[in-house]
């Protein structure tokens, strides 16, 4: 008797982070459970049976830095994602699993009570499956000692910023969180900019009457990001234990990291949308216009900076490209972007404007649709890489039969989707602006599963999925290269 299926994905090009061959996909009880050679599958039974015309099958995405439903950083600014609305654009642009922040604040003690808060909002409310990392506000002692139970629970991830005064941990509280890490198979994330530089250079800017928000770009230097990025590398191999940094702009952080991974240190290192398309320029717009743009590290001076991050996304200095989707209204004066507008300052005060923008939903189509990468590459730093690094591997960011989840893009075959602008009106956020408005859009999923199921179907209806069907997925630790000597870390005397 033939095999029945839920679904088979007939004539397409399978494209994993390793290899790109015409293969036949069959997927049953939420697995891809076997893949043949084009035609091979023969004569079997599937309840569902897509064509795919010659487009590419790929892993669906995961995106690995994404802000939902987080508390006021910046003022009075909130996010204006949610966990549904968040999940919901995620799928839309082909992100099947997402790891969001589980925000600890300096005023609390522990990580446990974070974790059980962040757990509370997503449940029942995702479109697409989930994971947390722990956003460590206070390493406290007792903060320190969750670490352990933290990775029991499936979160196996951390981060750590070195700069914004509600978070900024010094030198000495990073070395606790790195050593406390180490011990546990932990993965910290930093974000690398030297908070007290950026304080000065807002103080500067102020005192000459600079309030635009071309002036957060000022006042986030390369510099600032470059030393951060340094000093993160040297305590991180100084306690011999994993990090990534976090959203690199600049080239000059990224020379200093490609040096890190040559002398075999496990650095690795995210970038993101922003870095690649955005310029300086962005952020000096008419009016208010600019605040749209507005995240940190900025977007930096030139294309040439860009054409530095694709580069160093093309040769494997950065292991991942996330979204960092920190969602914000523009049009918003209480909880979005114009909230730092007031009659003394009608241009705003940029020192005031919440840092971040939407991206989750555009992340793959845009990061595809350049033609930058190859297409390994685009799945290693877009789904691969980032299953990897935080745990999730083989489940998630492959197609490997009898392992992963049947989360799959389907794209359309080169050439056949019809090029348009993009428009905030076609995304499913629940933000009123993308600031990669007008841009062209070559590529979108034309189909996308989430374990077995046709969540996203661009023809017919476009959003599918189900609010609730998303699930947490419980993270093992990295299988990319951990510290260099094992055991306990010893103080060198
Ligand atoms: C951490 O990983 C090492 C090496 O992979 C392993 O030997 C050790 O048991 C792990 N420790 C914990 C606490 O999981
Ligand atoms: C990779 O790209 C980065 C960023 O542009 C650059 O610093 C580095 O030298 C490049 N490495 C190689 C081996 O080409
Ligand atoms: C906020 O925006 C609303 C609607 O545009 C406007 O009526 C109100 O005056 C604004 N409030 C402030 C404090 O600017």
């Amino acid at each position: 008797m033939a095999t029945t299926y839920d679904i088979i994905i007939l004539n397409g090009i399978v494209v994993t982070d390793t290899e790109v061959a015409e293969l036949d996909v069959a997927i049953k009880d939420e697995k891809i459970v076997k893949i043949l050679k084009r035609g091979a599958l023969g004569d079997v039974k599937a309840t569902k049976t897509i064509d795919a015309e010659g487009g590419y099958v790929m892993p669906g995405g995961v995106d690995a830095h994404v802000h939902l439903d987080e508390p006021p950083l910046f003022g009075k600014g909130s996010t204006a994602d949610n966990y549904e609305s968040g999940s919901r654009s995620a799928i839309c642009g082909g992100t099947t699993t997402m790891v969001t922040f589980a925000p600890q604040r300096k005023s609390e003690d522990t990580l446990l009570d974070t974790l059980r808060d962040t757990h509370a909002k997503a449940k029942d409310t995702c479109y697409a499956d989930y994971s947390f990392h722990l956003l460590v506000g206070n390493p406290s002692a007792n903060a320190l000692s969750e670490f352990k139970t933290l990775r029991e629970e499936g979160v196996s991830s951390l981060k750590i910023y070195m700069t914004y005064e509600a978070l900024q941990l010094h030198d000495g509280q990073i070395l606790d969180v790195l050593l406390e890490a180490r011990r546990q198979n932990i993965t910290t994330m930093v974000h690398a900019e030297n908070g007290q530089v950026i304080d000065w250079m807002t103080a500067q800017l102020e005192k000459r009457n600079m309030f635009e928000p071309k002036y957060h770009g000022s006042s986030h230097p390369a510099m600032a990001e470059t030393e951060a990025t340094y000093r993160a590398i040297s305590l991180s191999e100084f306690i011999d234990t994993p990090i990534l940094i976090v959203h690199v702009s600049t080239p000059a952080a990224t020379a200093h990291i490609k040096q890190a991974q040559d002398r075999g240190l496990p650095i690795y290192a995210e970038t993101c949308p922003q870095y690649l398309f955005l310029t300086k320029n962005d952020l000096d717009k008419p009016g208010f216009e600019g605040a749209k743009c507005v995240c940190s590290p900025p977007p930096r001076e030139s294309e040439a900076d860009c054409d530095a991050i694709w580069d160093g996304l093309a040769n494997g200095t950065f292991t991942i490209l996330s979204s960092d989707h920190c969602p914000f209204r523009y049009n918003d004066n209480t909880t979005g972007k114009k909230t730092c507008i007031t009659d003394e300052y009608p241009v705003g005060r940029f020192k005031y404007i919440p840092n971040g923008c939407p991206g989750i939903e555009t992340r793959l189509s845009l990061a595809l649709g350049e033609e930058r990468l190859s297409l390994t590459k685009f799945v290693e730093v877009t789904s691969a890489n980032p299953a990897k690094l935080y745990g999730l591997w083989p489940r998630k960011g492959g197609i490997i039969e009898g392992e992963s989840d049947a989360d799959i893009n389907i794209w359309y075959p080169p050439g056949k989707m019809q090029q348009y602008q993009l428009k905030n009106e076609m995304l499913h956020h629940d933000v009123d602006y993308t600031p990669f408005e007008g841009r062209t859009v070559k590529q979108w999923p034309r189909w996308t599963l989430l374990r077995g199921k046709l969540v996203w179907d661009k023809e017919n209806g476009g959003l599918i999925g189900e609010k609730g069907y998303g699930q947490f997925v419980k993270r093992g630790v990295s299988s990319l290269k951990g510290p260099r000597v094992k055991g306990e870390w010893q103080i060198p005397l």
